[in-house]
């Protein structure tokens, strides 16, 4: 009998090769080559056997109405797209200690009372689960527990009569099929044990969620394999030492993946952020250069944060640029426009850039607040403490419209915020704002300049610790 071939299979992408080398050539990926048994028997061509035919149909027709299942915890359900859809299959990623286990516990308590649950843990025993249950306060939750690690035993379990309602499965690397001779967690055994449970999903209609842990790239372990796969993708991420945790959909065949839920680590558990941009502006201190609120659009909802600078003096040749929450590509790009059209050159400046509270932007809308962030700390006047900023820059310095302008407007009028710096834009009308909300329509990134130059400025007061405020 012939010799089994090995084939090399990368375990960041999944591409296969028939050589072992060091560095993956479809990824780029370092020393994530290892070796697989191939498959043994290779898929034939269409011989033998006629197909049956397909039936074929219109786009016209009564589809059955999607029911979903809320889960109770706004938040998810908002992230979700308004609610679990039965037989799907949802990827949570995220990295370890970040709360993924803590979110479908609670997610999983929460439904208990509404149908049956089963929590699989690979990771933790039985006795780790329940304490944590305890310490969260959901002891009493109808939740059925099971530490296993072989789909075909668990497979055998959810095959039986009256199913669950709602399987979790945490973690999807730990589970093995005992006919793949590769180990655990491989791309090999992650792409088969989860598309043998997500067959059983579909077939028995319950909801699975699968928990993926995240490799230090920031990518869940054999990524593309499995998001192809599975109906949702959920990450979960947040920034250590900051107690907020953000839910975020990358793909959703069942809602809109824009939308982002919030919650707080406590110590009992996960509570959801019903007012986020209270919570990333409460440790704000106005009048302080460098800070500049930004009116954000998350998904639907307006968010509120601000954007933090620093422009200091560098002694490097090659001066830092050092960005958290934002897009170091961007802030280049808006450091270039500043200096190419309005003349201010921070070339012989290191510049530091923070999104205040953890949160990631990806918005271009961000540009005007970063923009006067940088002025501000440049030039060591505060920003108008009171008004919000949102708009974005164009190479020539031109500041552009951006969607869903009332609902940032209105978000910054709740939150006690007197006006905003927008963008310029014909036949505005700012029929809903509360009276007394002031807009300052900026144009050109040389208006902005221009709010920096007062003619007289105030005289600089030293605070107590010498620095000078204005
Ligand atoms: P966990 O859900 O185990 O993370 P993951 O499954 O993503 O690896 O979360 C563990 C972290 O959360 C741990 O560092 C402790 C913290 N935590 C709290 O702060 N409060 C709590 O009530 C719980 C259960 C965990
Ligand atoms: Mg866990």
């Amino acid at each position: 009998m012939a010799r089994a071939a090995a084939q090399y299979v990368c375990q960041e992408c999944g591409a296969v090769t028939p050589k072992w080398s060091g560095r993956c050539e479809s990824c780029n990926a370092w020393n994530s080559i290892i070796e697989e048994a191939a498959r043994q028997a290779p898929p034939k061509g269409l011989s033998g056997k006629a197909g049956r035919k397909i039936e074929i149909v219109g786009l016209e027709g009564a589809e059955a109405p999607l029911v979903r299942q809320t889960t109770g915890i706004k938040e998810l359900d908002r992230v979700t797209g308004g609610g679990l859809v039965p037989g799907s299959a949802l990827l949570v990623g995220g990295d370890p200690g970040i709360g993924k286990s803590t979110l479908l516990l609670q997610a999983a308590a929460r439904l208990a009372g509404q149908t049956g649950v089963l929590y699989v843990s690979g990771e933790e025993a039985v006795d780790q689960v329940r304490l944590r249950a305890r310490r969260l306060g959901l002891s009493g939750a109808a939740v059925q527990l099971a530490a296993a690690t072989s789909v075909r035993d668990i497979a055998a379990t959810l095959d039986a009569a009256n199913p669950p309602g709602l399987v979790v499965i945490d973690s999807i690397q730990t589970v093995y099929l005992d006919s793949l001779d590769s180990a655990p967690g491989t791309v090999a055994q992650v792409r088969a044990s989860a598309a043998e449970l997500i067959r059983i999903a579909k077939r028995k209609g319950f909801v699975l969620f699968l928990v993926g842990h995240v490799t230090k790239e920031g990518q869940i372990a054999g990524p593309r394999v499995l998001e192809h796969m599975v109906d949702t993708v959920l990450y979960f991420e947040g920034e250590r030492g900051h107690a907020y945790r953000i839910l975020r959909a990358v793909k959703n065949r069942f809602g809109p993946t824009d939308e982002i839920g919030v919650f707080e680590m406590t110590d009992k558990g996960l509570v959801e952020v019903e007012n986020p941009s209270a919570l990333f502006l409460a440790e704000r201190r106005g009048n302080v250069s460098g800070s500049c609120v930004f009116a954000g659009v998350e998904g639907t909802r307006p968010m509120l944060v601000e954007m933090q600078a620093l422009v200091a003096p560098s002694s490097l040749a090659a001066p830092r640029r050092a960005v958290v929450g934002w897009d170091s590509g961007r802030l280049a790009m808006l450091l270039a426009v500043l200096d190419a059209r309005c003349g201010l050159s921070l070339g012989g400046n290191d510049v530091y850039l923070n999104v205040a509270g953890g949160l990631r932007i990806s918005e271009p809308a961000a540009d005007l607040a970063v923009a006067a962030a940088l002025l501000s700390s440049a030039t060591d006047q505060p920003a108008p403490a009171d008004r919000v900023m949102f708009g974005e820059v164009g190479l020539s310095g031109e500041v552009r419209p951006v969607g869903q302008e009332e609902s940032r407007l209105k978000e910054a009028a709740k939150l006690g915020f007197a006006g905003a710096c927008l963008p310029r834009r014909a036949g505005r009308k700012s029929a809903n704002l509360p009276g007394g909300f002031a807009l300052t329509e900026i144009g050109h990134l040389h208006d902005l300049v221009a709010l920096f130059k007062r003619p007289n400025p105030k005289p600089l007061k030293a605070d107590s610790h010498g620095r000078l405020a204005g």
